[in-house]
């Protein structure tokens, strides 16, 4: 297994390694470059049916789709008969969507408008188009430690509402919220600065695309920190843009990593990916 890394900030290319044949130390040694990487590892030219994707992800942890459902509005999208995989994609194929157009094209970190948000994602690349459809990954480690000590010190003490009635808006209306997608588990509360429980290095966690409000602020003083914040976490230098290949398997970690599709291939090409999401324990300060 060869390892090497793709940007500053985050992000670790492996190849070399197929991970249906991985044995435990082999999967301790990716873990560990993951970690290493800030939470992100391109694994190339990965060969996977469903039920493979599904059996390397229930290695970092439950799964979404498995062990706990997500919100309403995403079933039309889970592969039918494997609940655990979530569609991703522009096709349509006799009317009927194929996965979801146009999905995660905003800033954010998977599902953290529940008190358990994600922790691992993985998605894998089955068709693309020629060009465009790129994914963007932001550290949210160095994003906080580039932060002004007084700055970091203040958002310590913070915590924000994550709503998942929020995606509405950040999506420009693209994300299609179900009534059962509101009755409560989709809006939570979490520290704005969080401790990477396998690390310790600290990281920002809020996200346009979840993160309603900071609690105990006026609406405007929210939105004002949350626009400061945001614009400071985007910064081209805390980045990794991913050009996808066929057949790469890209895993991030949603407690240091934020990221944003580039949908900019409507017309050009059809893009069809998996994605499998652990569940990760609750965020702690
Ligand atoms: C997502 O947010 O999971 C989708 C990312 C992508 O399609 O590149």
């Amino acid at each position: 297994m060869e390892i090497r890394r793709l940007s500053p900030a985050l992000g670790s290319e492996v190849v070399g390694v197929d991970v249906t044949r991985v044995d435990d130390a082999g999967f301790a040694a990716l873990r560990a470059a993951w970690l290493d990487a800030g939470g992100l590892l391109v694994l190339r030219d990965q060969r996977l049916s469903p039920e493979q994707h599904l059996a390397f992800s229930r290695r970092f942890g439950p799964l979404f789709g498995e062990a706990e459902q997500l919100q309403r509005s995403v079933e039309p999208y889970l592969l039918p008969g494997h609940p655990g995989v979530y569609r991703v994609s522009n096709k349509v194929r006799d009317g009927v969507p194929q996965g979801r157009a146009r999905a995660g094209a905003y800033w954010h970190s998977d599902v953290s408008f529940r008190e358990r948000p994600a922790m691992a994602s993985l998605l894998h690349a089955i068709e693309l188009p020629p060009r465009g459809g790129d994914t963007l990954f932001n550290s949210m480690h160095t994003a906080y430690e580039a932060l002004s000590p007084a700055l970091q010190a203040l958002l310590r003490g913070l915590h924000a509402v994550h709503d998942f009635a929020v995606a509405d808006r950040s999506s420009w209306g693209q994300v299609r919220i179900s009534d059962g997608d509101l009755d409560g588990e989709n809006r939570c509360l979490h520290p704005v600065v969080i401790t990477h429980p396998e690390t310790g290095r600290k990281a920002l966690f809020v996200n346009p695309g979840f993160t309603s409000h900071l609690d105990g602020f006026s609406a405007e003083e929210s939105k004002g920190l949350l626009q400061l914040l945001y614009r400071l976490a985007i910064r081209e230098e805390f980045q990794y843009r991913h050009v996808w290949s066929p057949r790469d398997l890209l895993v991030w970690d949603n407690r240091s990593v934020m990221h944003h599709a580039v949908v900019d291939y409507e017309g050009v090409g059809e893009r069809y990916l998996h994605r499998t999401t652990t569940i990760a324990a609750r965020p702690a300060a």
